[in-house]
């Protein structure tokens, strides 16, 4: 399989290990048979000839407006799951295996196509797509982020100087974002979304860029979180860094939870599946 895993990191680049001992709180995430499928307007199918509609076709299609065929996309197929304060959790699944999805769903920004989500408190969804404005520098994104997370303007201007700290921007907090490298960006959006410290927090690959030593301190605010009772969600394509910082993990295969349990068992499945030795059945064995 050819997909972009990293299994193995340098052990002395790795967080130290999350506290797994530590008792669960009350349920924060409630997860009840989700589907979600996307409708994908004006798709054509696959082949290389155009098809041509009938006659018939077209005089049922007259007067409405022309979105061509419909595909639809299922791309989660009856998750459930129940997260709790304390915990943290790594999805792990394959690309397009609909991880980003289930976020989102979570996250309240795709409405479920059938199915329930509860949630304690508003999720924070830590995207690589965050909302950051380019040509805008690093300060006025700080601002604009403060706001849009409730704080007020003199709340998120007294929150500046340690944001600027936490990214390590130096000078660059007030040149535009365009001149930031990428580990750059993605410690100012990691710094910003934890400025106020978040009930459920979900990360979507967004500290993949950061070096070693970013990976150490954005881990430990994320343990600091998950201490103050938070629940957080974790993708990343390193599985070292999800064994270290979690506690417990889902695999998605194809929108479908095939494992859900404490992190290193799924892990090995996984490793196992992405590897090739075994087929997405195995999760079952700990359902
Ligand atoms: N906006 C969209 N419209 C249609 N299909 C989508 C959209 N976003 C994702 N998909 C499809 O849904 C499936 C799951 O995607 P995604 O949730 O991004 O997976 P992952 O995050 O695990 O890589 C894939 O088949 C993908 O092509
Ligand atoms: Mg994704």
């Amino acid at each position: 399989m050819t997909e972009d895993i990293d299994f193995e990191i340098d052990p002395e680049n790795l967080p130290d290990r999350v506290d797994r001992d530590k008792p669960l709180g009350a349920p924060s995430v409630v997860v009840d048979d989700l589907h979600i499928t996307y409708r994908v307007f004006g798709a054509r199918r696959s082949g290389t000839t155009k098809q041509r509609a009938s006659l018939w076709d077209k005089m049922v299609s007259l007067g409405r407006p022309d979105t061509g065929p419909i595909t639809e996309v299922p791309a989660v197929r009856g998750v459930s799951f129940v997260a709790h304060h304390g915990e943290s959790i790594g999805i792990l699944g394959t690309n397009g295996s609909g991880k980003s999805t289930l976020l989102r769903a979570v996250a309240g920004l795709l409405p479920p196509s059938s199915g329930r989500v509860f949630t304690s408190a508003e999720p924070e969804l830590l995207g690589v797509n965050a909302a950051m404005l380019p040509r805008l520098t690093g300060e006025r994104n700080i601002m604009i982020g403060g706001l849009a997370l409730g704080l007020s303007t003199k709340e998120v201007k007294e929150n500046i100087p340690g944001v600027a700290d936490f990214a390590e921007l130096g000078d660059f907090l007030y040149l535009p974002m365009t001149s930031y490298s990428s580990g750059m960006a993605s410690r100012l959006r990691f710094a910003i979304s934890t400025i106020r410290t978040p009930e459920i927090l979900m990360i979507d690959e967004a500290l993949a860029t950061g070096d070693a030593s970013f990976r150490k301190k954005s881990t430990a605010r994320i343990e600091e979180i998950r201490g103050q009772a938070g629940t957080v969600f974790f993708v990343s394509h390193s599985l070292a860094s999800v064994r270290a910082m979690c506690t417990r993990a889902l695999w998605i295969d194809k929108g479908v939870l095939v494992a859900d349990g404490d992190v290193d068992e799924v892990a090995d499945l996984y490793h196992a599946y992405v590897e090739g030795r075994t087929d997405a059945s195995s999760g079952a064995k700990l359902k």
